[in-house]
């Protein structure tokens, strides 16, 4: 039975989970979990605290996220040197804690150094200025992002990722669990989220970056990347039944400039689950692609972010949905939404995840069902105009999220099971329903979240020399 007071109940334990700081609210916990095995559940994550800025942001409170951008400033990486163990400029810790020591509050930054397999969170300064972005949309406080500290934190972030590397793509090169899936996961390489958020980020500093000639060159820099990862990503990450007779017929060992399998990816590759799966009208963007590699695992998180920030375009943005929408059966199940499909099992799950018990097929990140998830899925519903199916969606999740008392995740192929290790009252669970809801009632807020189309960019992408013909 759907309560009427759910929405209110979830604001309420969204309040519950807010941190102070010097006396003022800065965060929120991730979990409120009361289990005595709390890891770092009760640590404030900058992508999990995103989502809950998001939720207070549509829901008209933006002084928390004011205080939250101002203190994890403080915590962004500003080593210049060479010591591998601190954290480089611009870097921003996955999490932090408060302490209070002789009655001052003191906040203890993880860059990874902490963290279970010492993953490094590459995706939080993306989340960070997304947040930041966010706040600038709903409250128009140019001062504020035309501040000094603001303005220079921006920048380290960008000079960290636009750097010169040791290849040459457009897309960054990370390494395994860098982002939600911040376990081993065979995700390292070039993982779609983590581009996705890159696009979101470049996006959101192009908006916030003061235009003067002082920023002329790194605006340009800008620019020419947005374009480079249209270009990129709809090209070669873009999969469909058509893509598919293409790869099942490319010629290998190409050694040219113009070879039509640049990759080099081998036909056997293609996983047989995907002849029966992809339908004719559906597509998305695969995994990620590398050298050889083409994962060909579909992750939701990435392409709906995709979907919100247009570096999809429309076709591809109607046959995503379409796919989610087909496949509602493996994909929500019984509770929205699985974070990939399909798991990792068998000798695949030994050689790719090290035997993690953890992320056993359906399980966790290796195809467990993230509620959290359901604000992606809204957002890129609404952004398309197209909330019929949603709706349902968010029915379903209204049915036990409560009665479940918020889980973290669910497993099983149809996210039937309350995740084995799932804390219960997770934020961002919390946090993700709200914005579902809100955005279901006031399309129109979505403005605060995603992204209109450039025509700048894309006539950047096409003018890479060659048509794109994904
Ligand atoms: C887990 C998730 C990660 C999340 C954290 C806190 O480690 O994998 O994405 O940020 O929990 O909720």
């Amino acid at each position: 039975m759907v309560k009427n007071s759910l929405f209110d109940e979830a604001w309420k334990l969204l309040q519950n989970s807010i941190v102070e700081f010097e006396g003022k609210p800065i965060g929120t916990l991730a979990a409120e979990d009361k289990s005595s095995n709390k890891l770092n559940y009760n640590q404030i994550f900058i992508r999990d605290f995103a989502v809950s800025a998001f939720a207070f942001l549509l829901n008209g409170e933006h002084k928390i996220v004011k205080n939250f951008l101002e203190v994890t400033l403080k915590l962004q990486g500003s080593e210049d040197g060479m010591d591998c163990f601190l954290p480089p400029k611009g870097l921003m810790p996955a999490s932090f804690k408060i302490t209070a020591t002789s009655g001052k509050d003191i906040l203890i930054p993880d860059y990874g150094e902490k963290a279970i397999a010492r993953v490094t969170p590459v995706d939080s300064a993306f989340w960070w200025i997304y947040i930041l972005r966010a706040y600038i949309k709903k409250t128009n406080d140019l001062e504020f992002a035309k501040r000094k500290d603001i303005q220079n934190a921006i920048k380290l972030i960008l000079e960290l990722t636009l750097t010169n590397r040791f290849d040459m793509f457009p897309t960054l090169l990370v390494p395994d669990g860098s982002f939600m899936i911040d376990r081993r996961m065979n995700v390292h390489g070039y993982p779609l989220e983590i581009q996705a958020l890159f696009y979101t980020a470049l996006l959101s500093a192009k908006e916030m970056l003061i235009q003067n000639s002082r920023n002329k060159n790194l605006l340009e820099y800008i620019d020419k990347r947005l374009g480079q990862l249209v270009y990129h990503i709809r090209k070669y990450y873009w999969l469909d039944f058509e893509k598919i007779n293409k790869i099942y017929r490319f010629s290998i060992e190409e050694y040219k400039e113009n070879a039509l399998n640049q990759f080099n990816i081998f036909p056997e590759s293609i996983p047989g689950w995907i002849y029966n799966w992809l339908r004719d009208d559906d597509g998305y963007f695969v995994g990620n692609l590398g050298p050889s590699q083409m994962d060909f695992r579909f992750f939701t998180a990435g392409n709906l972010l995709m979907i919100i920030n247009l570096l999809a375009d429309e076709y591809h943005s109607k046959s995503i949905l379409k796919l989610i929408f087909n496949k509602e059966k493996e994909l929500i199940g019984e509770m929205p939404i699985k974070i990939c499909y399909p798991a990792l099992e068998g000798k695949e799950w030994e050689l790719l995840t090290g035997f993690d018990p953890k992320n056993i097929a359906w399980s966790y990140h290796n195809g467990g069902g993230w509620p959290v998830l359901m604000w992606y899925l809204a957002a890129a519903s609404v952004k398309m105009k197209s909330t019929d199916h949603f709706k349902k969606v968010i029915k379903i999740a209204e049915e036990k999220l409560q009665a479940d008392n918020y889980p973290e995740y669910y497993d099983g192929i149809h996210n039937r099971l309350i995740g084995k290790e799932a804390r219960s009252r997770q934020t961002w669970s919390i946090a993700g329903y709200i914005i579902a809801k809100t955005l279901m009632r006031e399309p129109e807020k979505i403005n605060i979240l995603a992204f209109e189309e450039s025509p700048e960019i894309i006539s950047r992408a096409h003018s890479n020399g060659k048509e794109l013909d994904y």
